[in-house]
């Protein structure tokens, strides 16, 4: 997908002559506002009259499109609710212009203008509300269409305008602007790749993606193949990949922006399995498509430092990507086997499902050598993170109080939120195994809690969070700015992790 181009203009939005302006207004006193109010004088009223009638009531995401009839410069008017005004977030601003751009989309308009809005909720800035609208617009604009051989729904909006009214907030806008591209970018590249599918994107085209942009970003990279592997000892990893005729990969990239080059880095792994059938304790048929998108953690640590490198932060960081596929086979990992982690550690593999935590195993362990100031893994884990959680929370646990907190208030911002869970050692009772260090599951209850704790493990007292967005990574249905399917939820987490970190 092309990104839209998205520039910044000092100019009132009743004189734009522009093909479509976006009005973004709340519900109640849409003619309260100084700016709709002077527009409606523009219009001939036509504002207050749809208001009156209740056509446009301002309500969260609600749009309404219509002619001008050259009343103003601008040849349409696109106005989208923000509900009302007092419950104004950020994440109402990205969700209103994700509405906005789709309908743009619709109507087949190649660009828009829209006006920076003027509410202003305590603590929000412009640079956060031209963020958030670059992201909505970009993300709500997505689509995949790679494999579709019409041209069909093809249509891209190519460019947005954001107007200001003063020139005093043109260098917070501007600001504003390049981390949301970033970060959208970023989050439209995880989407596809969770999108393309299995035989398409291999372990082997993982590696070739993570080239590419350390090729482009002047990231260093590091790919491990499988005879280094064993030489290191990363049992876990290679017992996964076992079943499949698709090698493993190990990647460590590392972007280093710091003043300071020797300075302790962040490190992020991210669980990256390119197929999960579940190997030999197979998964049943139904949904196991999703499974394609099993290494959604991957491309969002690939996706981060990649957008790490294009802020330009200043801050030393590195991405670890285990990547496998994980099938049956006549090699395949049995129930029973014993792995020998990079750590050390023994593990029975009791079921040859709970993969994630054993490639994260091999991975968090390799980052320790990193000494890092602060660890963060992020996996689609456990089918029980979605049954505690549905689908609007990330599950986040951890070791570090303070790192936790700072997560916790970047996915905030982003509008990716997480919520904690306990990382008791008492859970730790159903890992224990008969023959070996730890076992892969945990039985029935606490799925989520103790696939986490299998992880903490390997961590050592490293300052460490966990984020398991198995109930986030996939959208059974369109929102917004979510499309139905891969959402890439986390991405903007994390990159926001890393600007609230560098500033
Ligand atoms: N990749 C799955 C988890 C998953 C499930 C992600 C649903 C997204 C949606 C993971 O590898 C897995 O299979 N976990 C097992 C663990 C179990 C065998 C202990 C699960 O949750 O069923
Ligand atoms: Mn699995
Ligand atoms: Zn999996």
């Amino acid at each position: 997908m092309k990104i839209m181009q998205v520039t910044v203009q000092v100019g009132r939005a009743e004189t734009a002559p522009v093909e479509v302006l976006v009005l973004t207004l709340c519900e109640g006193e849409v003619l309260a506002k100084e700016d709709a109010a002077l527009l409606d004088r523009a219009l001939g009223g036509s504002l207050r009259q749809l208001v009156q009638s209740k056509e446009f009531e301002g309500k969260a995401n609600e749009v309404l499109l219509y002619h001008t009839h050259g009343t103003v410069p601008a040849k349409r008017l696109l106005l989208v609710g923000l509900g009302k005004k007092h419950e104004v977030t950020l994440e109402t601003i990205r969700q209103a212009l994700g509405s906005a751009a789709k309908r743009v989309r619709q109507a087949k308009v190649e660009s828009f203008a829209v006006a920076l809005p003027t509410v202003t909720p305590k603590g929000m800035t412009p640079l956060d509300m031209a963020q958030a609208m670059v992201e909505g617009a970009i993300l709500g604009s997505y689509q995949f269409t790679v494999y579709r051989s019409e041209a069909a729904s093809g249509h891209n909006v190519e460019g947005m305008n954001i107007l200001i009214p003063r020139k005093g907030q043109l260098r917070q806008v501007t600001e504003g602007i390049r981390r949301g591209v970033a970060t959208a970018e970023a989050t439209v590249f995880v989407r596809d790749l969770c999108n393309h599918p299995s035989n398409v994107l291999t372990p082997a085209k993982v590696a070739d993606e993570a080239k590419a942009i350390a090729k482009a970003e002047k990231i260093s990279i590091k790919i491990l193949e499988q005879n280094e592997m064993q030489r290191l000892g990363m049992g876990a990893l290679l017992g996964v990949a076992r079943g499949s005729q698709e090698p493993p990969k190990f990647i460590i990239l590392e972007y280093n922006g710091a003043k300071n080059k020797d300075a302790r880095p962040v490190v992020l792994v991210g669980k990256t399995i390119t197929f999960d059938t579940g190997g030999i304790s197979l998964k049943p048929a139904e949904n196991m498509e999703h499974m394609k998108a099993d290494m959604t953690g991957g491309a969002e640590v690939l996706a981060s430092i990649r957008a790490a490198a294009r802020l330009k932060l200043p801050l030393r960081l590195i991405s670890i990507l285990p990547v496998a596929e994980n099938m049956p086979g006549g090699r395949a990992m049995k129930p029973g086997d014993i792995v020998t982690t990079l750590s050390g550690k023994t593990v029975e593999v009791q079921n040859t499902d709970a993969e994630g935590r054993l490639i994260l195993a091999d991975g968090l362990a390799y980052a320790m050598r990193y000494k890092p100031a602060a660890l963060i893994d992020i996996a689609t884990l456990t089918g029980a993170c979605v049954v505690a959680l549905g689908q609007f929370a990330i599950g986040m646990f951890g070791t570090d109080q303070a790192l936790k907190e700072r997560v916790r208030r970047s996915g905030q911002k982003a509008g990716e939120r997480v919520w904690e869970m306990p990382l008791w050692e008492e859970y730790f009772e159903q890992l224990k195994s008969d023959v070996a260090d730890m076992r892969n599951i945990g039985g029935r209850g606490g799925g989520m809690i103790t696939a986490a704790l299998f992880l903490s493990k390997f961590v050592g007292d490293c300052p460490w969070v966990h984020l398991d967005i198995a109930s986030t990574d996939w959208s059974e249905r369109e929102r917004a700015y979510i499309p139905k399917g891969p959402t890439a939820i986390g991405t903007r987490l994390l990159i926001q992790y890393l600007i609230d970190r560098s500033l």
